[in-house]
């Protein structure tokens, strides 16, 4: 049976523009909602261009109470009977009961190789490291920050004057091949992780 997707977004939503685009012809899922916490948010534009329902639960109105965002922007998930929940730069950290809700079913792209910097600034990091490589990594969504079962990762060097900004560039091309065919695999029921270079 198709298998239902629901994606989270907070930004622009290029990750979220290549797993709408894979879902097509004989992929075994289709999208139901793009949800934003971000009223504006580029990607919802992108969303609606496509003719996928969106919806926007902005955090700013619950005041700093997570709990209650999360409940409003559960219920919304809700709704849509999602089968699987893709986190597509949702810089939102979730609280555990939410998190437990989607267990097995809640993906996540993350702009390092993890288990190399969870959390923000990864490139920077990757940089003041002097690391050779550099990547992307899509996991499953536990209760610890990044730390999800690996699902799939794709590498690329690190280049001579490389900036945080031409390393993120390179790493998020990489981002719209991985995603997509780390989603196709996990609507199908694989959950080995692929490895691209
Ligand atoms: C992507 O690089 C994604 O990996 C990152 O935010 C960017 C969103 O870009 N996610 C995180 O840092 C999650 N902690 P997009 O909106 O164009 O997909």
């Amino acid at each position: 049976m198709t298998k239902r997707v629901a994606i989270l977004i907070s930004g622009g939503g290029s990750n979220m523009e290549a797993l709408l685009d894979s879902m097509e012809g004989d992929h075994p899922a289709r999208p139901v909602l793009v949800l934003s916490n971000v009223p504006g948010a580029g990607g919802l534009a992108k969303a609606e261009a496509r003719e996928v329902e969106t919806a926007v639960v902005d955090h700013r109105k619950f005041h700093g109470d997570r709990t209650a965002f999360e409940q409003a922007l559960h219920e919304r998930l809700e709704q849509a009977e999602p089968d699987i929940v893709c986190l597509a730069g949702f810089m939102r950290i979730l609280e555990d009961w939410f998190v437990a809700r989607w267990d097995g079913k809640m993906l996540n792209i993350h702009p390092s190789l993890l288990p190399k910097y969870p959390g923000l600034d990864t490139h920077a990091r990757a940089l003041e490291a002097g690391d050779a490589e550099a990547g992307c990594t899509v996991h499953e969504v536990t209760a610890e920050l990044d730390a999800g079962p690996i699902l799939g990762q794709a590498r690329v060097p690190v280049k001579p004057g490389d900036t945080p900004e031409t390393l993120a560039a390179r790493v998020l091309r990489q981002e719209h091949v991985l995603y997509p065919k780390v989603l196709r695999r996990f609507a199908e029921g694989e959950k080995t992780p692929i490895f691209l270079e």
